[in-house]
C-alpha cells in the first residue's frame, strides 16, 4: 500500500532499525527494489530526484509505482522526492501524488534554509504529505577542503534542534561524514557517531536520515572493472557502520550509487560474456536481478527492516 513515511518511521524508531530509501529511474530499478521488499517483507521508500523525474517523466514514474503497489498491496511503500531543489518542484510532486518530499536547502544559509523549508512544510502538510529537510553539508573526497572547513560542514546539533522547531519538518538529513557517489573516503571510512548521538538527544522524536550511504559494494565495483569499467579507488560506507547507524537512531538510509553499480555490473557482464547479444531483455533482466539481490542484502543483513511490515 502507498503510505507516507510517518508510520514507517514511528515503528522504525521504536524497534531500532532503518528503512532503505532507494533511487528509481526506470522500470527495472523499480521492479528490482520492490521485488526485494516483497521477498524480505520490508517497508520501502522509492525516491526520485529532479533529474530522475526529468529522465523518466513523472507520469511514467507514478504509473510504474502504482503498478508496484497493486502487485504488492501488503508492502508499505512511500514515494518520495529526493533533494527537492525548490518550492515549485516539491509542489509539483505533491500535486502528482508523492507521499513525501525532501526540500534540500542545505546550499543556503541557515535562515534561508529555514524559510524555504517552512514554505514547503506549510504546503505539504495542508495536503497530508510529509517533509524531509537537510542541515549540514555532505562533502566528498572530490571536494578539496581542509580539515577545519570539513568540520564546519557537519551538522551542528544545537542548530538541528532550532531548525526542526522553527520549520516543523517531519524528518531531518544530517551530515556526519558521508557523501554522495562512489568515492566517499580517501583513507579509512569514518563517521561522526558522536554528532548523531547528540542530535538524537536533542530531537529524539525526529527521524534522522543518512544520505550518501551506499557501501560501494566491492564485488560490484570489481565486476564493473573486470568487464571493461574504470572505477579505481571507489569506496563507500562499510555495512557495519550502516548497521550501527540503523540501531542508533537513523531511520532512513539513502542508496543510489549501489543500485547504479549493480545495474552497470549486470549489463557489462552480460554484454562482454556474449558479444552476440542485442536483445535488451538479455542484459536488463540479469541487471534487475542484481539490483534485487543488492537491496535484499541491505534490508535483511544491514538495515534490519526485514519482516517489519
Ligand atoms: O543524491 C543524489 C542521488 O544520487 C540522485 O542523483 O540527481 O543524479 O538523480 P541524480
Ligand atoms: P549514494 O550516492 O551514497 O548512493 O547516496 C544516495 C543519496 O543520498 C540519495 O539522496
Ligand atoms: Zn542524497
Amino acid at each position: 500500500m502507498l503510505v507516507t513515511t510517518k508510520e514507517m518511521f514511528e515503528k522504525a524508531m521504536k524497534e531500532k532499525y532503518a528503512i532503505g530509501a532507494f533511487n528509481v529511474n526506470n522500470m527495472e530499478i523499480i521492479q528490482g527494489i520492490v521485488d526485494a521488499a516483497a521477498e524480505c517483507k520490508s517497508p520501502v521508500i522509492l525516491q526520485a530526484s529532479a533529474g530522475a523525474i526529468k529522465y523518466a517523466r513523472i507520469g511514467y514514474l507514478m504509473k510504474m509505482i502504482e503498478a508496484a503497489v497493486e502487485e504488492h498491496p501488503e508492502i508499505p511503500m512511500a514515494i518520495h522526492l529526493d533533494h527537492g531543489p525548490d518550492f515549485e518542484t516539491a509542489k509539483m510532486c505533491i500535486d502528482n501524488g508523492f507521499t513525501s518530499v525532501m526540500i534540500d536547502g542545505s546550499k543556503y544559509d541557515f535562515e534561508e534554509n529555514v524559510r524555504l523549508t517552512k514554505q514547503v512544510v506549510d504546503y505539504a502538510h495542508s495536503k497530508g504529505v510529509v517533509v524531509e529537510a537537510e542541515l549540514g553539508k555532505l562533502a566528498g573526497v572530490e571536494d578539496d577542503v581542509n580539515v577545519d572547513a570539513k568540520d564546519a560542514m557537519y551538522t551542528d546539533p544545537a542548530q538541528a534542534e532550532e531548525f526542526v522547531k522553527r520549520t516543523g519538518c517531519d524528518s531531518l538529513a544530517i551530515a556526519i561524514g558521508t557523501s554522495h557517489g562512489a568515492y566517499k573516503f580517501k583513507g579509512e571510512a569514518k563517521l561522526r557517531f558522536d554528532i548523531l548521538k547528540e542530535v538524537k538527544e536533542r530531537i529524539p522524536n525526529t527521524p534522522i536520515v543518512l544520505h550518501g550511504a551506499s557501501t560501494v559494494i566491492p564485488e560490484l565495483v570489481d565486476t564493473c572493472n573486470k568487464y571493461g569499467g574504470s572505477l579505481p579507488g571507489a569506496k563507500g560506507v562499510p555495512d557495519e557502520m550502516l548497521h550501527e547507524a540503523s540501531i542508533s537512531g537513523v531511520s532512513k538510509i539513502n542508496v543510489d550509487t549501489d543500485l547504479r553499480l549493480a545495474m552497470t555490473a549486470g549489463i557489462r557482464k552480460e554484454l562482454v560474456e556474449d558479444p552476440s547479444v542485442f536483445d535488451p531483455r538479455k542484459y536488463l533482466g540479469p541487471a534487475r536481478e542484481l539490483i534485487k539481490e543488492t537491496v535484499e542484502h541491505k534490508m535483511r543483513d544491514v538495515f534490519g527492516s526485514s519482516n517489519k511490515i
